[in-house]
């Protein structure tokens, strides 16, 4: 798997990462240059923060100065690389546009499984959409929302309700794409919060077993 820090590209097998002595990993897909997993990792020293994105050239000067619980990694998010199998305890995508919008709004099926694979039974995931990027996409922030918080449900996931972002919500938001919302024609944006099922416990006469 291709990761980068400033202006050097390494192939870092899975046991490599770096991620094995954290409880906890946040992979944020489409993080752009990389600023919310800076922030995280800076904020949240006990978490394991992995940036994911298919352009190299915005990450350079951000993974410069990732810290040790910081990796960003090149790939497509519609062929996950197996090395991020299994580990994420929660999975960001924020302001997605091109492929990983049409991607979530298409349900395209290579997305969804990447998804899927890199999140632990009980993941966390949180996306953000912002409206003209949903416009661009042919739909409103409501019809964009509802549209994948159903694709949501039947790929696996319980889904709460979405939240109505404004330019004071978007200022809140550690991610350089936030901010120029925050500051440009249409400030709005729609946050969906989901979460994948732990495994369910059975209870048998001779004690617990997990299914
Ligand atoms: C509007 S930017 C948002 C960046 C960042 N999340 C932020 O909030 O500042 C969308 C990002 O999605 C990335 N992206 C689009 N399609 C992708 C794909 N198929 N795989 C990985 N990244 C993708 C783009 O390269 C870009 O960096």
């Amino acid at each position: 798997m291709e990761c980068i820090r400033g202006n050097t590209s390494v192939d870092v097998p899975a046991d490599g990462l770096g991620a094995a002595n954290y409880d906890d990993v946040l992979i944020d897909i489409g993080t752009g240059d990389g600023r919310y997993v800076l922030h995280v990792a800076q904020t949240r020293p006990e978490w394991f923060v992995i940036g994911v994105d298919a352009c190299r050239d915005n990450l350079r000067k951000t993974s410069r100065r990732a810290p040790r619980n910081a990796l960003y990694v090149i790939a497509n998010a519609l062929a996950m690389p197996d090395e991020l199998t299994g580990m994420a305890s929660k999975v960001t995508i924020n302001f997605p546009w091109g492929s990983l919008l049409t991607g979530l709004l298409d349900a395209e099926p290579t997305l969804l499984e990447g998804l899927l694979s890199i999140a632990r039974p009980g993941a966390g995931l949180e996306i953000r959409l912002n409206s003209e990027a949903l416009t661009e996409a042919g739909h409103t922030l409501e019809s964009g929302s509802a549209r994948l918080r159903q694709i949501l449900r039947s790929t696996g996931f319980d889904t709460g309700d979405p939240r109505l972002l404004d330019a004071r919500g978007l200022r809140q938001c550690h991610t350089t794409w936030a901010n120029r919302l925050a500051y440009g024609r249409d400030p709005r944006a729609v946050y969906l919060q989901a979460k994948l099922p732990q495994p369910s416990i059975i209870t048998s006469p001779g004690g617990y077993l997990a299914g």
